[in-house]
């Protein structure tokens, strides 16, 4: 079964029962400033959980695009992968536990034909220290649907995952574990989550490999939990009905929602009965093509390729660049990864230009903005500059009369040049005493380092819109983003005027070179109207206007007429700009932190680049601003 089926299959079950589907939002996130990479179908779905009325109602469905950077370190076994897929159903205050859990066991049981004896499941033990109950309805509900299909469901109680290694499957088919396991919310346990998150019990589905063996180098015995291999999460049903208070109290939502998400790879490596994820058919075609290319090299290294290969490639259709900042970087690291490889072990050169047509073709039919050209051009670009790159750090380690950690973390983070690298080719041998661990540890701090400075520079204005802001590297380039910013304003204004007002925002990306910006409107825009949208824009331009702002109550800002991101999250007190003499009769009004400029004379002429669509109904257009 592929992929594209069972994604089709799981959408059609969904609305056959009620739902709608939602599009997947970009891996960007467009409104939220919390987080770099969209890493789970909830992200873009938080306010609609919080209360808020959806557009397309209570039931929704979706396969979202998620990337989990975190994982990065981790990929190379039989089932971790940093991009995935995954499956979506939500109820917004409708229904709960009674339904979902049967529904997700139809569909893996009756629609998928997965044989329920392989399936294991886990449950809420409850939090005495927090108050939140135990979850001995979903308990009762799988004992009650493992014996409808006659297969045995004692049930077991675990509690940690150290105890799962400590006491083995005890026979179970469900199993109680705490809240380190069995609790849902973006930042970890009931303990871990800031005031404001939400978040609740969840009920886990695992399917079990029985050919794979337990490996006791990750304890005595094997329980669902266990990372051996053996035991796959599928699915994972969250019951989010909860949200911490400022008192560190958890409260009742006043809606009761689910938040189901199911690995779209893992369930088809289910599915098929695969032990390895890297053996459904949207992988096997890129295995099968690196050892076409690169015969002989070892699975691991197989499956980081094509896992970073197909994660870039769905970053770079998404609108992120290779950089040295935040999501930049994530990308960067894998392409670079990749190319290291291919520089040291002397892989083929033209992986980074043929793997990408093999995951275009494989996935082209349900993700249009895959664009092959594009991809292969960000990612021969990237190893071209890491080539240079790397020469210069050579060059500079070859003067090394000693070397550290820190040093080797230096040439790493400064020339791209990696530790094994650094390790083998260091003059005199003085490279041979590094140890990993000590670099890790340099890697770690850095890390810890870089989150809190976009911690601080995200935190600051609250708002959401000032990507451009973030991707300025100096002065110059400052001047270049915010003549940018306030252009994409007079971009919005115009676009409303000339198409109608309907259109919404759904994100915006500035650098120096480019506005990217993408609205709702379900069409291709004439080049009569582009040329109109244009000739708006100069004219604005023209004039001079004075561009200002004023700051006010979020509500009376929206209230206002000033144009807002939808589902954006917005702090209490908002700073509305505005291009025009007087705030009434404004050209343009919007919701934003800045920075803009003093005078739209300053702007140069708008010229739009291209326009494309990003989804449905999404469309993105791309302008510079010519001097
Ligand atoms: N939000 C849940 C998850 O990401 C479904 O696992």
């Amino acid at each position: 079964m592929t992929v594209e089926e069972i994604r089709s299959k799981y959408l059609t079950f969904f609305k056959d029962r009620g739902h709608t589907e939602i599009v997947s939002a970009l891996l960007l996130p467009q409104d939220d400033p919390t987080t770099l990479l969209t890493g789970s179908g909830m992200q873009p779905l938080i306010p609609y959980l919080m209360g808020k009325k959806h557009p397309d109602g209570k039931r929704l469905t979706d396969s979202q695009k998620c990337f989990r950077a975190e994982d990065i370190e981790e990929v190379g076994d039989n089932r971790h992968t940093t991009f995935f897929e995954m499956l979506g159903n939500w109820s917004l205050g409708d229904y709960f536990k009674e339904e979902q859990l049967p529904w997700f066991f139809e569909f893996l049981v009756d629609e998928l034909g997965i044989d329920p004896k392989n399936l294991y499941v886990t449950v809420f033990m409850g939090d005495e220290d927090n108050g939140i109950p135990r979850d001995d309805e979903s308990a009762d509900i799988w004992e009650k649907l493992f014996e409808s299909k006659g297969v045995h469901s004692k049930i077991v109680n675990v509690g940690s995952e150290e105890d799962g290694y400590k006491k083995g499957m005890e026979g179970g088919r469900i199993f109680y574990y705490d809240s380190s396991k069995n609790w849902w919310s973006r930042k970890g346990k009931p303990d871990q989550m800031p005031a404001g998150e939400l978040g609740g019990p969840d009920s886990e589905v695992f399917y079990e490999f029985t050919d794979v063996e337990h490996d006791k180098s990750f304890g005595e015995h094997c329980h669902p939990n266990c990372d051996c291999g053996r035991f796959l999460e599928i699915g994972n049903s969250v019951f989010m009905e909860y949200k911490k208070n400022e008192s560190g109290e958890f409260e009742k939502l006043e809606q009761r929602n689910v938040d189901f998400g199911g690995g779209l790879e893992r369930i088809a490596a289910a599915a098929n009965g695969f032990g390895d994820v890297f053996e459904i058919d949207v992988f096997k075609p890129i295995i099968e093509k690196i050892d076409d290319l690169s015969p002989g090299l070892e699975i691991e290294t197989k499956r980081i390729f094509a896992d970073h290969l197909r994660g870039a490639a769905f970053l770079i259709a998404d609108g992120v660049a290779p950089s040295n900042k935040e999501e930049g970087y994530v990308l960067r690291r894998l392409l670079r990864r990749v190319i290291a490889y291919e520089i040291q072990k002397d892989i083929h050169p033209d992986l980074l230009s043929e793997i990408p047509k093999v995951i275009v073709d494989k996935y082209k039919s349900h993700y249009k903005n895959l664009d092959e050209k594009e991809i292969i051009e960000v990612m021969e670009a990237e190893k071209s500059k890491f080539k240079t790159a790397i020469g210069r750090g050579l060059r500079e380690l070859a003067d090394y009369k000693k070397i550290t950690a820190k040093e080797a973390f230096y040439l790493y983070e400064t020339y791209g040049l990696p530790f094994e690298l650094t390790k083998e080719v260091a003059p005199n041998g003085i490279g041979k005493d590094l140890k990993i661990e000590d670099f890790e540890t340099e890697f770690e701090r850095h890390k810890d380092a870089s989150k809190a400075g976009a911690g601080k520079k995200f935190g600051g204005h609250g708002l959401m819109l000032d990507t451009g802001e973030l991707r300025a590297a100096d002065e110059e380039e400052l001047i270049k983003v915010t003549n940018l910013h306030t252009a994409t304003h007079l971009l919005q204004a115009a676009l409303k005027k000339v198409v109608g007002d309907s259109i919404e925002q759904r994100g915006s990306d500035i650098t120096s070179e480019r506005t990217r910006f993408d609205f709702s409107f379900d069409r291709k825009l004439t080049e009569k109207e582009i040329e109109e949208v244009e000739e708006i824009v100069n004219e604005v331009i023209e004039k001079d206007l004075p561009v200002s702002f004023q700051e006010m109550p979020v509500d009376e800002a929206k209230g206002s007429g000033a144009l807002f991101v939808p589902h954006a999250q917005y702090p209490e007190k908002v700073k509305v700009y505005f291009v025009g003499e007087d705030f009434e009769n404004a050209f343009s009004k919007e919701l934003c932190g800045g920075p803009h400029v003093e005078h739209t004379g300053v702007i140069g002429k708008l010229k739009i680049k291209k326009q494309e669509a990003v989804g449905e109904g999404i469309r993105r257009i791309r302008a510079v601003a010519e001097e």
